[in-house]
């Protein structure tokens, strides 16, 4: 059994792809490890906050040192960063907008992305600290942006990858739903991101 945590950052409901296609892959994940338990995680219900200064003070100051107005100032990353290390399988739903990722997305990866605890520099290197995790995207865009014209646009894959993988989450794939606001294909994108997904 494997313990999957979906993110998801669209507003849209049951109307997503990018909601869809995630369901989809979480229930790829379930089949193939009966037993798995799923803990969704609605960005857009319970937005993380944006970084605030009292936040970035307490990110830099070392863990014995932090008073209790530090410890508060971090409870969300200290969430996040707790249900990243429950799981074993990350499946983040990711909708293109404005070639970028919807600000909740965002302001997520703000509080997981935290030097000393899940990435730190040293003699060697950079290290990402987040080990042993296998992430799925589930991207969704209405335009194509996997070939063609727009592949140069294909910002928010080469991000999620290079940022989660920054942070140690090296295991990577990203599916898609994209040509969807091509008129008439949104059904027939939506079929092909669901058959392309091979964990
Ligand atoms: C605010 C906004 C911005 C968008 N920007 C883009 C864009 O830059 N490129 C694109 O191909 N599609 C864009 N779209 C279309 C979405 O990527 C598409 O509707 C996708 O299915 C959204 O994911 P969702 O269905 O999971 O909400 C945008 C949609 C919205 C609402």
């Amino acid at each position: 059994m494997k313990k999957i945590l979906h993110i998801i950052s669209s507003p849209k409901g049951g109307q997503s792809f990018s909601i869809q296609l995630g369901n989809a892959i979480v229930e790829k994940v379930k089949a193939a490890y009966p037993g798995s338990v799923v803990k969704i995680k609605n960005l857009t219900e319970s937005p993380y906050p944006h970084l605030e200064e009292a936040t970035l003070a307490a990110f830099y100051t070392p863990a014995e040192n932090q008073t209790p107005e530090d410890k508060a100032a971090l409870s969300h990353s200290d969430q996040a960063i707790a249900e990243i290390a429950e799981a074993d399988v990350i499946v983040i739903g990711a909708p293109l907008w404005n070639f970028g990722i919807p600000s909740v997305l965002k302001a997520w990866i703000d509080h997981i992305a935290r030097a000393g605890v899940t990435f730190k520099y040293s003699e060697a290197g950079i290290e990402g600290l987040i080990k042993d995790k296998v992430v799925y995207v589930a991207m969704a865009s209405g335009g194509i942006y996997s070939s063609g014209p727009m592949q140069p646009l294909d910002f928010v894959s080469t991000y999620l990858k290079g940022l989660l993988g920054f942070l140690g989450m090296t295991d990577f794939t990203v599916f898609r739903v994209e040509g969807s606001a091509y008129p008439g294909q949104a059904e027939a994108a939506l079929q092909k991101g669901i058959a392309s997904i091979v964990l």
